[in-house]
């Protein structure tokens, strides 16, 4: 059998990353563009990072092209989609990236609270696996990444919005996996543990330290450690894995 390069297997792949201006989203953006893929991204609105980033992008070398949508928002997603599939042609990978925190006891949490987590965290999904499948199916492959959380299995106590939403992704992603395996259409979730990004930087030092404590590789996770996990999903050296929940957490969940 012929050896392929990791480096190659997504040399000119197009890529879509939802929430990517900052935390994880950039990250994975900016090694897929290392790797030679042609990257799509969304924000919610332009700024310095997200105008940094579609610079940074555009030096690999590859096609670049940010795109102002709100993940939470069908239509506006409907529309993207068809906008980069009309700019680069075709859509081979898609991950569902953008999430946001509303922490609060159960006690003090608000329905605004709950209503806003599960727009931008679940039907973000589900109106971005919407806005793909046809493209994917015409292409006869595909590949969905979704944006879990260690929580969405564990729960944890603050969250329950969160973990729901994480959660519910899950399932989601199990489903879609059975759904459109016969279309050579891949769709896993990534639960990463700890991740340090600004999402994490509100957190109490008690806090992390608690976390700390629990992970058998001593440190907390890094962007890059997530996007290596995208990078592996998006390629065809996963090309018999779907359904699954790639957890990323240095051990934290043994
Ligand atoms: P972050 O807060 O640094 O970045 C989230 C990004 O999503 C931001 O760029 C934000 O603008 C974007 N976003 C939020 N709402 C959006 C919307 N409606 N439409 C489009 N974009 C939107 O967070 P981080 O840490 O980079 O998280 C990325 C993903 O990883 C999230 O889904 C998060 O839940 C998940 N995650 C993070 C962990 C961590 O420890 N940092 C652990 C487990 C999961």
């Amino acid at each position: 059998m012929k050896k392929i390069s990791v480096m190659n297997r997504l040399k000119g792949m197009n890529i879509v990353v939802t929430g990517a201006a900052r935390g994880i989203g950039r990250v994975i953006a900016l090694m897929f563009a290392e790797y030679g893929a042609n990257v799509a991204f969304t924000g919610r609105k332009i700024d310095d990072n997200f105008t940094g980033l579609e610079q940074k992008l555009k030096t690999f070398g590859g096609k670049v092209k940010g795109y102002v949508s709100d993940a939470s928002d069908f239509e506006v997603a409907q529309k993207t989609a068809t906008e980069i599939v009309k700019d680069f042609g075709s859509i081979d990978v898609l991950i569902n990236n953008a999430g946001i925190t509303r922490d609060n006891l159960i006690l003090r949490m608000s329905e605004k609270d709950w209503d806003d987590i599960m727009n931008v965290n679940l039907k973000s999904v589900f109106n971005w696996t919407k806005a793909v499948i046809r493209p994917m199916m015409k292409a006869r492959k595909g590949s969905i990444i979704n944006m879990s959380s260690v929580v969405g299995t564990g729960g944890n106590a603050g969250q329950s919005n969160y973990a729901a939403s994480k959660a519910g992704i899950i399932g989601f992603t199990k489903s879609i996996a059975k759904e459109l395996g016969s279309r050579n259409i891949r769709c896993n979730a990534i639960a990463p543990g700890f991740i340090e990004t600004e999402m994490t930087k509100k957190l109490p030092q008690n806090v992390i330290d608690e976390w700390l404590a629990k992970i058998p590789l001593k440190r907390t996770g890094t962007p890059e450690d997530v996007a290596n996990a995208c990078l592996f999903l998006a390629s065809d050296l996963s090309s018999y894995i779907t359904g699954q929940v790639l957890t990323v957490d240095g051990g934290m969940t043994i």
